[in-house]
């Protein structure tokens, strides 16, 4: 096994077992790091409630918790979430292309529940359709001196080469690890979120604190969240089947609350659905619904499989909440039973990434697969495969549990990087060839790259698909000096 130093077998055998590994990776180094990095750190306690973290805006029934989510599969329609928290007022969003003028509106609709004796404030949801691509919208909701003004930016028309920026980040919480995270990824210059899942953590109170912290977390993201789309996949945190509370509807709040376009993409649950944006094809899937074979997620996965057209996007990312490869010794194996089924997909359909939160702490593999396991003669081991993904945990968003500090030693061959800090990732798509991929800890308010690589395309980096795309510039440039004469 190739792992931390303390565990290296004597340097000749490991000389050979290295040039073996290099050789059987095409050339690829393989050799996994595990950061030593010395962080210093901020208890894992969520910000009391009074808190300006958690400021309630001015103003009778203002709206508050603002977010916005992408409306439809393509990016031309946009969800407005808030709620008003002592009487329903209106759910309609006035809007349109420059500040403090709205011509356009929009009306949607409003919702409440009860969560033991909590009682939610008034929960609104409102589709603004038609819009136009790469075009920055203002918009206003709330009434009289209690409105509110915020704006967004559509994305690039979908397109093969158009560029865009995603920031990842995964059970977040509401600390001040929690508040260091958002505050890095403000900086970023990301311009929409992969949440990979374990919002609030207001499962960890009970009776009426649970409903009072999903508010809380509601104010706590505004600030990003009303100007720029986060993409919501759950994680467990999320289900609150708690009993003893009489609370057993899973995901009750969550999906009150947050609002996702599945029906876009043809899904049955808000839970599992695609997106596209710019250049890329994301899937969002529920680590916590029914996957296996012949259920409703794994027919819909099948089939938005087979509509991805890389022409078009080229980028196809997969977001989950529980992580198929992972050496932290929290929840280890937990991914294994979607690996056995989805994996052969994955591999299949050559998704470039897969994010996934749950273990907080961060890690990145190589490309590797194991779809040749089987209960009885297969090997069980993972195996380099360059058509696999990249998966990446980033669960280290900086909730009230803490993270999870304890690898698995040795450090196993498939982990290419791995490390125990808060932090945030970005995606930088350039064109259809290559992405500019960052992990970024917090480390006590520095913002300090720690991991970072070029991510190259599955589907367009290929060497006969390159110098397909070579030739084609190169002809495209021929005509463009012809013009130009
Ligand atoms: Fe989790």
């Amino acid at each position: 096994m190739i792992g931390n130093a303390s565990s290296r077998p004597s340097w000749f055998i490991q000389i050979i077992f290295t040039a073996i590994t290099f050789l059987s990776c095409g050339g690829r180094a393989y050799g996994g790091i595990t950061s030593t990095f010395i962080r210093s750190e901020w208890p894992s306690v969520d910000i009391p409630f009074d808190n300006e973290a958690f400021a309630v805006p001015k103003g009778d029934n203002a709206p508050q918790q603002v977010h916005i989510t992408q409306g439809d599969y393509d990016g031309k329609a946009v969800i407005v979430s808030w709620v008003t928290p002592d009487a329903p007022g209106l759910s309609i969003v006035h809007f349109g292309t420059s500040p403090e003028r709205y011509p356009l509106s929009a009306e949607g609709t409003m919702t409440n529940y009860s969560f033991h004796n909590y009682k939610s404030g008034y929960i609104h949801h409102c589709l603004l359709e038609g819009l136009e691509y790469d075009t920055k919208y203002y918009y206003k909701i709330g009434e009289g001196d209690s409105s509110r003004e915020f704006w967004f930016q559509t994305p690039p028309k979908i397109g093969p080469d158009a560029p865009y920026k995603f920031g990842i980040i995964g059970d977040l919480g509401q600390t001040y690890n929690s508040l260091s995270t958002l505050e890095h990824y403000m900086h970023s210059g990301a311009q929409a979120v992969l949440f990979v899942g374990d919002l609030s953590y207001a499962d960890r109170y009970q009776y009426d604190d649970v409903g009072s912290r999903w508010d809380t977390w509601g104010r706590f993201v505004e600030k990003s969240a009303a100007y720029q789309p986060w993409i919501w996949s759950v994680g467990n945190h999320e289900i609150e089947y708690m009993p003893y509370m009489g609370e057993v509807i899973p995901f009750k709040s969550y999906l009150h609350r947050y609002a996702t376009p599945y029906l876009a993409s043809k899904s049955i649950s808000p839970l599992w659905y695609a997106i596209r944006r710019a250049s890329a094809h994301i899937i969002v899937l529920s680590s916590y619904s029914p996957f296996v074979k012949y259920t409703p997620q794994w027919m819909w996965l099948r089939e938005e499989f087979k509509g991805v057209d890389r022409e078009k996007t080229p980028w196809l990312i997969v977001l989950m909440h529980i992580p198929i490869y992972n050496s932290n010794d929290a929840h280890f194996m937990e991914g294994e039973s979607m690996r056995s089924v989805f994996e052969s997909w994955f591999v299949q359909n050559k998704v470039d990434v897969i994010f996934a939160g749950h273990v907080h702490a961060y890690e990145r593999s190589y490309r590797i697969s194991n779809i040749h396991y089987n209960v009885s003669t297969g090997d069980p081991y993972p195996v380099p495969d360059e058509s696999a993904p990249v998966y990446i945990t980033v669960g280290d968003g900086g909730n009230q549990e803490g993270l999870a500090g304890r690898f698995r030693d040795p450090q196993p061959e498939y982990s290419a990087f791995r490390e125990a800090s808060y932090g945030h990732s970005t995606l930088e798509i350039k064109n259809r060839t290559h992405a500019l991929y960052h992990w970024n800890r917090n480390d006590d308010g520095k913002k300090v790259g720690a991991d970072s690589f070029v991510l190259h395309n599955q589907f367009w980096a290929t060497n006969g698909r390159r110098r397909k795309l070579k030739k084609k510039h190169y002809l495209m440039s021929l005509v463009g000096q012809t013009v130009a004469y």
